[in-house]
């Protein structure tokens, strides 16, 4: 293409070519111009259409959503990655390294999200998908928000039809780094004899980690580390859900991660279309039918009214 900062389809198919398919990696490319979100949105009318007509939809949603829940995207101004070394802190060499750091950035963040709620855009997504009943969300965030925003708008009904697929994992759960048993997540303190000696609080380095009950190895938070293989099962359901919807909703996600940014392709490469809500033009804009410039708060309760 002549465009100047748009991959083409064959860069955008790359990142599954020479690499496993299940491992976390990113794929930068050239920076794409940003326009302002324009509002209202022109092209509300058609997406809606879209929407209406499609028999079989499923979202995918990055950090973008939850923006307006006060938590941090990776890559924005002010993004979690811009302030700290993703290499540092949640890369599974990282881990192995210096898992106590690695601890203490997971239960940062586990006390910050705990603070924070679903927002519009989780709201009207999960009744959206309350409604329907069939397809869902596949999300690439692990701060459980999809997951509260769906009981919450169930109220008495069944909640699963919102549920998301987590296929980054879900920060609010332990795991076994040697088992992979999972656990209900406790704070670090709790296991850090050493700090409560002490009495500060602190946790100092060398202090007692969590620890497997079933076989004593050392647990993490249950999020996928860059690096690491996502869960074969759980991509495979997101991808064969994509390649079955007429629509993907894709949104706010800088659509650089992978395999997560592949899933939209699957909707493509299958004859569907793709809508995009961002504020901001990404990767798969171009691949993209109707690109809603503005906050997912703002725009799916409009979208999917
Ligand atoms: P990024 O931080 O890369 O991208 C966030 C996207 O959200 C950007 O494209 C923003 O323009 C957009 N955005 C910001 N505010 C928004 C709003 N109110 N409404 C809609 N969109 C908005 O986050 P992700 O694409 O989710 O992986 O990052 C993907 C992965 O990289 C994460 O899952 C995490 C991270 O490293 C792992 O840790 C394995």
């Amino acid at each position: 293409m002549d465009e100047p900062g748009w991959p083409d389809r064959c860069i955008l198919a790359r990142p599954f070519s020479g690499l496993p398919r299940y491992i976390v990696f990113e794929a930068r490319s050239h920076p794409l111009p940003s326009p302002e979100a324009t509002l209202p949105h022109p092209d509300l009318p058609h997406a809606r259409d879209l929407v209406a007509q499609a028999e079989r939809v499923v979202a995918l949603t990055g950090a973008g959503i939850s923006a307006e829940s006060g938590v941090p995207t990776f890559r924005d101004a002010g993004g979690l990655w811009r302030n700290h070394r993703p290499e540092e802190l949640s890369t599974i060499g990282a881990f192995e390294r210096d898992p106590r750091t690695v601890w203490e950035w997971y239960e940062w963040r586990r006390g910050f999200l705990a603070t924070c709620e679903p927002n519009e855009g989780h709201r009207a997504l999960a009744r959206f998908f309350l409604r329907r009943g069939v397809d869902g969300i596949v999300t690439q965030n692990v701060d459980g928000l999809h997951t509260r925003a769906a009981a919450e708008e169930a109220g008495d009904g069944p909640p699963d039809a919102a549920f998301p697929i987590e296929i980054h994992g879900a920060i609010a759960r332990d795991r076994c780094n040697d088992c992979g048993l999972r656990a209900e997540a406790e704070p670090l303190a709790a296991h850090d004899d050493t700090a409560r000696g002490t009495g500060t609080g602190e946790a100092p380095p060398g202090g007692t980690l969590p620890r497997c009950a079933e076989c004593g190895g050392l647990r993490r938070p249950d999020v996928v580390l860059f690096g690491e293989m996502l869960d074969g099962a759980l991509l495979e359901r997101a991808q064969t859900m994509a390649a079955r919807a007429d629509l993907c909703l894709v949104i706010g996600t800088s659509a650089v991660v992978y395999p997560a940014a592949g899933i939209p392709l699957a909707t493509l490469h299958g004859g569907g279309r793709i809508i995009e809500v961002n504020p901001q033009a990404t990767d798969l804009t171009r691949a993209a039918e109707v690109a809603l410039r503005g906050a997912a708060g703002e725009v799916l309760p409009e979208l999917l009214a």
